[in-house]
């Protein structure tokens, strides 16, 4: 059942998290004075700009703006709704969430997402129920025995069955009152082309769930027993499902794969299955499509930035292809990937069952990079004769342009050179002929940066992103904001001031009412006598996070609420009523300028010499204040 959680009770839970713990588990995190920082999870970077903090318990990313408190973390990590991630920290907490009926109101505003993993939990119960309990699942159970599938995996990995028939699951889900039309978003069931009516997706099939990691049913896949077509059969794409996103068994192997820095990625069910069950429990399986740079991105928060990453194949082709197509993902991920192939006629799947753990592990030692594989395939197939040498030259040097981190591509460039005995300037110049044309291209094209993928498909290209004109326009007003968040104290002069009048970005001054907006319901709601409601202190930062819906906003305000300044009262008079003063004058400048124009316009002499004295007033007043700021500061100094 969904459940509605509490202002209170959410408020009570932010309270007793420590958003370091929860985002360690994601990202390696090192301290670094206050704050914690590491590799942001949501773009590539070399150098860590994603910071934690567990004093004002928020995390940003000073590299792509990403930003947030605990939840708005899990929220975009791992694809949750809100209540979801409230609930899985709740959950590790041991905070209970006490239940309660919904209004039919509450009851729409239920989030799709939730009904979706409700619905694959059940039809995942299902599928256990039919494999083990059902005369029907005795087959299925044989054939996994036969492939040597224990009882334990089978239970670990939730392993099913859905018996042969049309309806079956569609019928058991239809009988629990759940809409068909809703039913179809989960890609269980499916609507019948020539008729009305529904009918299963999965028939007659072993049933594999496959589950995020914080252990959520998010789709299937299915096998069938026999040769017939198609072997395996998988969840279309839905709003809990994203296979560029997700990896079989990671679930299973996170904790593994942060302990030994390396894990293994296989293609297949059966392949991770059989890994898994001979221990080698660091190992996750691609779903039907290639490795993508999410899935790297979302590796390396377990591996680290030093991790390895294997990547197992079946053959010389198949490696070959992955090989090429993963220089850049990997070369963009940082990450060190291996290829290993394994000897014809085998994959991991009957490879680990014939030879054992050891063997494979042999085999791991001594896989190779990506480049080395290319190399000594490339070698392989062409010879070392004069002509062997100038193929494997024109095979390799696209390969080698496509690194982007010029000292790896230099000491791979030197390699090459090295085993075929040939002058590595040679060998850089062909390599540059192809970096150059594709430059060219890319400044054609318009590369796009790596944006958060969940931002992009937004379209927007927020200032934050990036250092525009505007950001030094906005200098001020970014200073203003940051010490409303981190020096209260402030907060009424700014109000009785209407300081937030002044400001141009309408992003920032919205950020500063609801600033002035969330002290006043603190204020009324639990007045402290001498409480200055400090923004810094505890989670009022985090807290005050809640009331802001929009993206950008937030990654401001977490960005502006870590730089960490130090404030004191009348510095900060001093700057307010400078940026009020400037910004009034600029404003009275602009509106006489426009009244100049109008008189000109119509002629009227009379206005026209009054509005020109006036201008004048101002220009000297304006000197007049510069040269007494001057002497103040001479005096000063
Ligand atoms: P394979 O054809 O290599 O099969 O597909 P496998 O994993 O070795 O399976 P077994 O051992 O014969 O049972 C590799 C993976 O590609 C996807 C599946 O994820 C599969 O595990 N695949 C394959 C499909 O999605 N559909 C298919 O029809 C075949
Ligand atoms: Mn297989």
């Amino acid at each position: 059942m969904a459940i509605f959680i509490s202002d209170d009770k959410i408020s009570e839970i932010r309270n007793t998290t420590d958003i370091v713990d929860i985002i360690s588990d994601v990202v390696s995190l090192k301290k670094a004075g206050k704050n914690y920082i590491g590799l942001c999870p949501f773009h590539t970077e070399k150098t860590p700009s994603f910071n934690v903090s567990p004093d004002k318990q928020i995390f940003h990313c000073f590299g792509c703006g990403i930003g947030g408190d605990v939840f708005s973390f899990l929220m975009k990590h791992d694809g949750l709704s809100f209540p979801e991630a409230v609930r899985i920290v709740a959950t590790r907490y041991g905070i209970e969430i006490p239940t309660q009926r919904l209004s039919p109101g509450q009851k729409r505003k239920i989030n799709e997402r939730e009904n979706l993993l409700n619905v694959n939990r059940q039809a995942m119960n299902y599928f256990r129920h039919s494999l083990l309990e059902r005369a029907s699942g005795k087959k299925a159970m044989e054939y996994l025995n036969k492939r040597g599938i224990t009882k334990d995996t089978i239970e670990s990995f939730v392993l099913g069955y859905v018996p042969e028939g049309w309806d079956n699951l569609t019928n058991f889900l239809i009988k629990k009152k759940m809409s068909s039309t809703f039913l179809e978003k989960s890609g269980l069931i499916i609507s019948r082309k020539s008729s009305s009516g529904h009918y299963d997706r999965f028939r007659n099939r072993i049933i594999f769930p496959i589950f995020n990691v914080s252990r959520q049913v998010i789709g299937f896949g299915g096998r069938v027993m026999d040769d017939s077509d198609p072997k395996y059969l998988n969840s279309p794409e839905t709003p809990v499902y994203n296979k560029s996103r997700s990896l079989y068994g990671l679930n299973m192997a996170k904790d593994k794969c942060r302990e030994s820095k390396t894990v293994f990625i296989v293609e297949g069910y059966f392949d991770l299955l059989a890994l898994h069950q001979h221990g080698i429990i660091n190992s996750v399986a691609t779903l039907g499509t290639s490795l993508t740079m999410d899935h790297v991105r979302i590796l390396r928060g377990y591996i680290g930035k030093t991790g390895r990453v294997v990547l197992v194949y079946d053959s010389d082709d198949a490696g070959l292809k992955a090989a090429y197509r993963s220089i850049e993902i990997f070369d963009k991920g940082y990450v060190d990937a291996r290829i290993l192939v394994l000897p014809t006629g085998y994959d991991p799947d009957s490879y680990i069952f014939k030879f054992g753990k050891k063997s494979f592990m042999d085999a791991f030692s001594r896989a190779p990079g990506i480049i080395p594989f290319l190399i000594d395939f490339a070698e392989k197939k062409h010879g070392d004769s004069i002509e062997g040498k100038i193929r494997i030259i024109s095979e390799l040097k696209g390969p080698l342009a496509a690194i982007k981190d010029n000292v790896a591509r230099s000491l791979y460039v030197k390699e090459l050179s090295e085993r075929l005995g040939i002058d590595e300037t040679a060998i850089l110049e062909k390599v540059r002929d192809i970096s150059a044309k594709n430059k060219a291209k890319e400044s054609k094209i318009g590369l796009k940066p790596i944006y958060p993928s969940n931002l992009q498909k937004k379209g927007k290209k927020s200032e934050y992103y990036g250092r525009t004109s505007n950001e030094s326009k906005n200098r001020i007003e970014r200073q203003i904001i940051a010490m409303m968040l981190q020096f209260p104290k402030i907060l009424h002069e700014i109000k009785e001031r209407d300081v937030l009048d002044c400001f141009v970005d309408s992003n920032l001054k919205s950020i500063g009412q609801s600033i002035l907006d969330y002290k006043e319901k603190l204020y009324n709601h639990d007045r402290a006598p001498g409480d200055e409601h400090e923004f810094a202190n505890g989670n009022r930062v985090s807290e005050f996070m809640n009331f802001i819906d929009d993206q950008e906003k937030k990654s401001i305000i977490t960005s502006l609420a870590l730089e960490e300044e130090s404030w004191e009262l009348e510095g900060c008079i001093k700057l307010i009523t400078q940026f009020v003063e400037t910004s009034r004058n600029r404003r009275s400048k602009g509106f006489i300028e426009k009244q100049i124009k109008e008189a000109e316009e119509k002629n009227d002499q009379e206005l026209l010499i009054k509005l020109l004295i006036e201008k004048q007033n101002m220009a000297v007043l304006k000197q007049k204040q510069k040269m007494a700021l001057l002497n103040r500061s001479i005096r000063e100094a």
